[in-house]
């Protein structure tokens, strides 16, 4: 059952960060987190898969194990199942308290990961974004867009062999998620803000910054 109202009544500002593998978000996330904490706002970062307690549970099983343990329609029911509680639970209560929301992936993962590279239906995945999730979207997304091979590459360097369960679905599979993201992106120019991930982390961190506070003033 949807319930745009959880929408329509939030004061606080939700931003998610997409993109393929290896891109810089987490980076970025707590850059950003530190540097609005210091303006005095409050902030929340959090993540997908994850978030809540149940949803750490379902990201274990999705994250690790065979590239063909799930059924890519099994997999979108549970990235459902865990977004519904993460917002049932973290994003609209701290929305709600008119926090900032900064979110590791969010719906469009979903749409691209299981859309694009899984072959699902997109009618199929908005709808199911509806009817579980509220059909709530981000305020801004920001999509740090860079080449999967460059990507992958930086994943191979990362001290956690387990989760790899997306990572070793091969490049082409990866070129497809980037190619997703960038279509997405342009599709959706208005909330999405495109940055090139391959420039220094700092001027990345600025154009984020700087792409925030114009919203946040925009907004008062
Ligand atoms: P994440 O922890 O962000 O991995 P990384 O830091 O390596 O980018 O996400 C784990 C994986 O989950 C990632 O490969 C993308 C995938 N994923 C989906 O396939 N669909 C989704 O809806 C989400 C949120 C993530």
């Amino acid at each position: 059952m949807s319930n745009n109202y959880y929408n329509k009544s939030k004061k606080g500002l939700f931003i998610s960060f997409e993109g393929g593998e290896g891109v810089g978000k987490s980076t970025q996330i707590e850059l950003l987190k530190t540097s609005l904490t210091k303006k005095k706002i409050n902030v929340l970062s959090t993540r997908e898969p994850g978030g809540t307690k149940e949803g750490e549970l379902i990201r274990k099983f999705l994250v690790s194990g065979e590239i063909n343990s799930w059924d890519t329609y099994s997999e979108s029911l549970l990235f459902n199942a865990l977004r519904r509680e993460h917002i049932n639970k973290i994003i609209n209560p701290s929305l709600f308290k008119g926090d900032i929301v900064l979110c590791d992936r969010f719906i469009d993962s979903t749409i691209v990961y299981q859309g694009v590279g899984g072959a699902i239906n997109q009618t199929l995945l908005l709808s199911l974004h509806k009817n579980f999730c509220y059909d709530l979207y981000p305020d801004i997304t920001f999509f740090l867009s860079l080449d999967p091979k460059v990507g992958l590459d930086r994943t191979l360097s990362r001290n956690n062999k387990t989760e790899n369960r997306f990572e070793n679905m091969g490049l082409l599979y990866h070129q497809k998620i980037q190619d997703g993201f960038k279509a997405l992106s342009d599709k959706n120019n208005k909330r999405f803000f495109e940055i090139n991930a391959e420039l220094s982390v700092e001027k990345i961190s600025n154009q984020i910054y700087d792409h925030v506070i114009s919203i946040i003033k925009s907004n008062d």
